[in-house]
């Protein structure tokens, strides 16, 4: 049974405790982080790849994947409440269905986090190039701002943001809330200010016809604008930080995704009513190239007249100039050029955390959370990190990170939703101070919700899935099952308090029967 090890939801606690960070957020704070890891490169630029994947359904394709996302925050919701520490949906399988399935969704983080960043540091590059032209008249050479995929050969500014965030994250600089309040409220007022001079302008017409690709072209689009919603987990990443975690993390990771959903939705309303979203059709094939491709670049770069908003890398600033604002589009650019930054940092660094919490039981080499003597930050795993996100960011199309990321995200809030079940079972007294409504309707179709957006994804993104857990495992059975922590017994209940034995601490009455120390 060594490979169903399962971490006591006790010990875990009592891990939490020992090394708690100051708790000093509160639910408006919370929710503030929330908005601020989910508004970026999903709204500002994906609305793009999502209208060419499925032209106006792309509104069904927002509500769609608000409503998968809804479905695993209620999820996220009661296992934060109830495991409030560090390591998110890591943490939670680790406790609920064991070592081996938590290395699964650990591994999985990383595509949601590392990717994540890259996706949104070339999302960043989109609007960083137009506001270099806007405001300073600099045009950068294509092939320095694309990569090989749209003709290119690298994204410098992609790069140097990453490099960028990977220097500040190394010196230690952690986003303060603050600083965060601020880039959110620059956001919102952006987004207000876009929906307030589109949304007006929308004509019917614009919304005819509906559907031009089928209806699966919609749950496509939700595959991959799945990825604007990403990032409030990111609060449940904070509950060791937070004063009153059982209160205030399901408030904060419910109001984020309501707030943002609205605003999405609006957004979408705006591009489409406004300027049009019809995807861009091959005339020789018939079909619709998928975005990020070489051949939707050669027929952007052949379209007349007006840039279709599918071919921009900047589609809100574009629709803006194009319906008669250019100032407050570039404006807007601007502030994306501003905000977007912070999304990349705070994937960065839930991503450091994450392999910090693997590594400290012993599932990834010990030095890799090895602290800066100057610094006080895990500077390895961040440069480690930052190398991974810097190189996709400069070769690969934002579409098919976001894709990929998806992949990640989409496996966690999964086993998310499975473990919610498994834990009403095998521990229904302990204290939840928040309770999923109608868990056995809303946890069934969370997951089955991931399942059909991953079955919607690309190919590749899938492919790249499958094979990274693939290594994962290789590494797993190679590395982390002779090494972790639970496996040499090192439990932190028993750190704490040196006279328990091994055997004496508490099992989970969990899903597979413990043998001893090795449950
Ligand atoms: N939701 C975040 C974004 O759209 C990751 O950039």
């Amino acid at each position: 049974m060594a490979n169903w090890r399962i971490k006591s939801l006790d010990s875990i606690l009592a891990t939490a405790e020992k090394k708690a960070l100051t708790r000093s957020l509160g639910a408006f704070q919370l929710t503030m982080l929330g908005i601020g890891g989910i508004i970026g490169t999903g709204i500002f630029v994906l609305t793009a790849e999502a209208a060419q994947v499925a032209g106006p359904a792309m509104l069904i394709s927002f509500v769609l994947a608000a409503v998968v996302c809804g479905l695993a925050a209620l999820c996220y919701a009661e296992l934060a409440s109830m495991v409030p520490v560090s390591g998110s949906a890591y943490t939670y399988s680790y406790a609920t269905f064991g070592e081996i399935l938590a290395w699964v969704v650990g591994w999985a983080l990383v595509l949601e986090y590392a990717v994540a960043a890259s996706a949104v540091a070339v999302g960043w590059s989109g609007y960083a190039v137009g506001v270099l032209q806007n405001f300073a008249g600099i045009e950068l050479p294509q092939a320095l701002v694309n990569g090989p995929y749209a003709g290119g050969l690298i994204n410098l500014p992609a790069v140097l943001i990453a490099v960028a965030v990977t220097a500040l994250l190394v010196v230690g600089t952690k986003e303060s809330a603050t600083v965060n309040a601020v880039l959110v409220v620059v956001k919102v007022l952006a987004l207000t200010a876009f929906v307030v001079l589109a949304v007006p302008a929308a004509q019917s017409d614009n919304f005819v016809p509906f559907m031009p690709l089928g209806a699966g072209s919609a749950v496509a689009a939700a595959s991959i604008i799945f990825f604007a919603f990403v990032g409030f987990d990111a609060v449940s990443t904070a509950a060791e930080e937070t004063k009153d975690p059982q209160r205030n993390i399901p408030i904060g990771l419910i109001a984020s995704l309501v707030i943002c959903t609205a605003f999405y939705l609006l957004v979408g309303v705006g591009v489409i009513g406004s300027y049009g979203a019809q995807p861009m059709i091959d005339a020789v094939t018939g079909t619709a190239p998928f975005p990020g491709s070489p051949e939707m670049a050669a027929l952007c770069a052949a379209a007349e007249g007006a840039k279709p908003v599918v071919c921009s890398n900047e589609a809100l600033a574009h629709v803006l100039r194009e319906i008669g604002y250019p100032g407050i589009g570039n404006v807007l650019g601007l502030a994306a050029g501003f905000a977007l930054p912070s999304v990349v940092l705070m994937m960065m660094f839930a991503q450091t955390r994450v392999f910090f919490v693997m590594s400290r039981d012993g599932l990834l080499p010990k030095g890799l959370s090895k602290i800066h003597p100057k610094f006080k930050t895990p500077h390895i795993v961040t440069m480690v990190t930052g190398a991974a996100v810097t190189v996709a960011a400069a070769f690969f199309p934002v579409g098919q990170l976001a894709s990929v990321s998806n992949g990640g995200t989409l496996c966690a809030f999964f086993f998310v939703a499975l473990a919610i079940m498994a834990l009403r079972r095998s521990n229904p007294d302990r204290k939840r101070s928040f309770r999923t409504p109608a868990v056995w309707l809303v946890a069934p179709l969370a997951a089955a919700g991931c399942l059909l957006l991953f079955g919607f994804l690309s190919w590749v993104a899938q492919a790249v899935f499958f094979g990274w857990a693939a290594i994962g495992l290789v590494f797993y059975f190679l590395y982390g099952r002779s090494r972790s922590n639970v496996a040499m017994g090192l439990d932190e209940v028993n750190e704490l308090d040196p006279n328990i034995p091994p055997q004496g601490v508490p099992p989970l009455p969990g899903i597979h029967t413990p043998g001893g120390k090795d449950a």
